[in-house]
């Protein structure tokens, strides 16, 4: 047991907010004393710090309630006796917690704040990896691809990142660009940017792959977006991944969230502080980011029909693509031929269903242990997962599954060498039931909300 004062209190509550934690903690602080070891070297989760045992008991139901988080989810600790940091006690928050490993723990160790802060200096300052040493010879990975409506090309297949521990995210995004990968889709959010661009860095330096060979998304934070913020989620994102332009640069969702440090702000009862800036003011200032070359290309992400007509009309620079939950229990036939009309390409997430989402639920649906995906994959000598992102592939969209597992990582990869006949899309197409596994739910009272609509 580990002594606890005010100034570790401090750097705890700083610790920036992860949305997708994997465990929520409620503590109740009655005083001063101690904090059991594991807690500023756990697992990420969430820590939320109640004033009163009856705000606890609140939190406790809002959670299992409207957030819909698994009961055994939540544990609950009186553990920090006597506490007087006052300022903390005062304010209900939200914090979180990284890293449960040895490993994982030193690594955040070495991780000083500066570290951090030395994110936010211009990108021109920072050693850039855009280019491999001269006497490169990099293998040139074969990949099927799309063309998006400014003319840039884009892979039909990449790696997905949200989840995965700092850690692993290096050593996954490492394996996929030796296996073949040239796509990776990132996010500020997902806090785990700067291990994607040490990997992406190690992996150039090295001569897998060439900068202008890979295609990096990255995506705009909720708290980021009033115009002026723009820039600086962008640059952020662009010093983290050690990069001076990112291929595709996409508003994360149509709903903006209080600015500042907080990734997701709270207010006292436990609710999403949302913010009201209008996304067509956010799409004003994504399209200078073109203009001063930090990015080749601008999309969106989880925005509905009418949200994007309304971006469609006041856009310089259209958006290339929309970025939404597609698997065969969602397939978005609707939307799908609403941006094929745009010229706006369909990219699939959670395209097996995002099975290990921190609110799933026991008793949902699988779509990797749907017995008809399953007959598919036997009957073609295939996986389940490789079913469904080569459903994707043979739509047109291109897909980011994602994995931190060494031989998911090289299957997923492995299909291009096998079709789906069009009697087996047929069957995948019929198991749509409109199946959302990233709701959003909490935020249905956000003035931008997209998915109250039909598509
Ligand atoms: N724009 C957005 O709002 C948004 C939202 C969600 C996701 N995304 C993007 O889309 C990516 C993919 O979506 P997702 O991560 O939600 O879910 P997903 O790709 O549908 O599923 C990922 C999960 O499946 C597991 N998995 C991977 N390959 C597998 C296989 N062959 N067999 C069995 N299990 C397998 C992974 O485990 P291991 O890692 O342990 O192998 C991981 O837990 C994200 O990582 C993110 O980049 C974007």
């Amino acid at each position: 047991m580990k002594k606890i004062n005010n100034n570790s209190l401090k750097i705890i509550s700083k610790i920036p907010f992860r949305q997708y934690s994997g465990e929520y903690r409620i503590f109740h602080f009655t005083g001063f004393g101690n904090t059991p070891k594991n807690d500023r070297c756990g697992e990420i989760r969430k820590l939320l710090i109640p004033k009163t045992l009856g705000e606890a008991s609140k939190i406790r139901d809002t959670l299992t309630s409207k957030d819909n988080v698994p009961k055994n989810a939540i544990k609950s600790a009186t553990s920090l006796k006597n506490l007087t940091n006052t300022a903390l006690l005062k304010s209900s928050s939200i914090t979180t917690i990284t890293s449960k490993t040895p490993n994982e723990c030193a690594e955040k160790k070495l991780e000083k704040k500066s570290d951090k802060l030395k994110c936010l200096r211009p990108v021109s300052r920072i050693k850039l990896v855009d280019e491999p040493p001269d006497d490169c010879n990099v293998r040139k990975a074969e990949m099927p691809t799309v063309k998006l409506r400014d003319g840039y090309v884009m892979p039909m297949f990449g790696l997905g990142t949200w989840g995965a521990p700092i850690i692993k995210a290096e050593k996954a995004v490492k394996h996929a660009l030796k296996v073949g990968y040239r796509m990776i889709d990132c996010a500020h959010v997902y806090e785990n940017e700067e291990a994607v661009g040490k990997a992406i860095n190690k992996s150039i330096e090295k001569c897998i792959v060439k900068r202008e060979e890979l295609f990096i998304i990255s995506k705009l934070w909720n708290t980021f977006h009033e115009p002026h913020l723009v820039l600086s989620g962008c640059q952020q994102s662009l010093c983290d991944l050690k990069l001076s332009y990112l291929n595709l640069y996409i508003i994360h969702w149509p709903m903006g969230y209080r600015a500042g440090d907080d990734l997701i702000p709270y207010d006292a009862c436990g609710r999403v502080i949302g913010s009201r800036v209008d996304y067509t003011e956010t799409w004003k200032a994504m399209e200078e980011l073109v203009e001063r070359r930090l990015t080749r290309s601008i999309g969106l992400s989880n925005f509905n029909k009418n949200q994007i007509e309304r971006i469609w009309k006041i856009a310089k620079i259209k958006p290339v693509v929309n970025q939404v939950e597609c698997h065969p229990y969602l397939n978005q036939k609707r939307l799908k031929a609403y941006l094929k009309k745009k010229g706006i390409v369909l990219v699939a997430y959670s395209p097996l269903g995002a099975p290990a989402r921190p609110w799933v639920r026991k008793d949902e649906p699988k779509v990797l242990d749907d017995n008809l995906i399953k007959t598919i994959a036997f009957n073609t000598g295939r996986t389940p997962a490789q079913v469904c992102i080569r459903y994707q592939i043979q739509r047109g969209n291109p897909v980011i599954p994602k994995s931190v597992t060494p031989s998911r990582i090289e299957s997923n990869f492995d299909v291009a060498s096998f079709e789906l006949s069009d009697q087996e899309m047929k069957i995948l197409d019929k198991l749509d039931r409109k199946l959302r596994f990233v709701p959003l739910s909490q935020l249905s009272n956000h003035p931008h909300y997209p998915f109250h609509d039909a598509f």
